[in-house]
């Protein structure tokens, strides 16, 4: 690949920038200073460094992060702040995507990544892929509804919900519980609640397959997925 692209890719800045920083002589590659952007390297096999920092190269990003509300599950928006937005130009340069939709009042756990492979692994329906939410319910969340729950709901628009797992850990006037879904139908939770009768009034993705949100993100918060995420996600686990 072209020496400028490969410093593009790893967040060297602007082309501007990067002719700049060429031309200063701080990136090395093998030993020998490289001027012209266009030289045409591989990256997994040369070694290339900028001002004496070695670069590793990578194709894919995968991050997590702790979606906070009011923040939208888009790449790029006119009006309001995306989840891309969040991230610094070290990992945006690698274009990521939000894998999956939360709504935009929704919180919690957030893959983006530039694979699509991956992705189009974890959102196909065929692939059944859980994801747990946490949910608070205005109304009381009763033993019925995890009934009802399992046989599977019919929403708004007439389609019947695939058997779905409910957890109640409080019920009262305003309830707590857990849900699990196999599928991820526009605002499904919320909307499955409503053909109950009840309205989810908070709302918190928990996981999705094997991966977890880590507590130790706050709101707006992100880490790169540990390799053994990685592998336990792509493996289907
Ligand atoms: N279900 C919803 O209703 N909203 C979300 O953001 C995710 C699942």
């Amino acid at each position: 690949m072209r020496l400028d692209k490969l410093l593009a890719n790893m967040g060297y800045g602007s082309r501007k920038e990067m002719k700049k920083l060429l031309k200063s002589g701080a990136v090395i590659v093998e030993g020998t200073p490289a001027k012209e952007g266009k030289m045409q390297i591989d990256p997994f096999k040369e070694e290339v460094t900028v001002n004496g920092e070695k670069i590793i190269y990578r194709e894919f990003i995968y991050v997590l992060l702790n979606k906070p509300p009011g923040v939208i599950s888009a790449t790029e928006d006119r009006q309001h702040e995306t989840v891309i937005d969040l991230l610094p130009v070290e990992l945006s340069v690698f274009d990521p995507f939000p894998v999956g939709r939360l709504d935009k009042d929704t919180e919690g756990l957030l893959l983006l990544t530039n694979d699509g492979q991956l992705s189009h692994q974890l959102l196909s329906p065929k692939k059944h892929v859980p994801k747990t939410y946490f949910a608070t319910i205005e109304g009381e969340v009763t033993s019925e509804d995890a009934e009802a729950f399992k046989k599977g709901v019919m929403l708004d628009d007439g389609y019947v919900t695939k058997p779905a797992d409910l957890v109640i850990i409080k019920s009262g006037t305003v309830s707590e519980i857990e849900l699990t879904i196999m599928e991820g139908k526009f605002h499904q939770v919320k909307r499955m609640f409503q053909s109950v009768g009840k309205e989810v009034t908070y709302l918190k993705r928990l996981s999705m397959g094997s991966l977890k949100l880590d507590p130790s993100l706050g709101l707006g918060e992100f880490r790169e997925l540990t390799p053994h995420e990685l592998e336990q996600l792509q493996n289907g686990e």
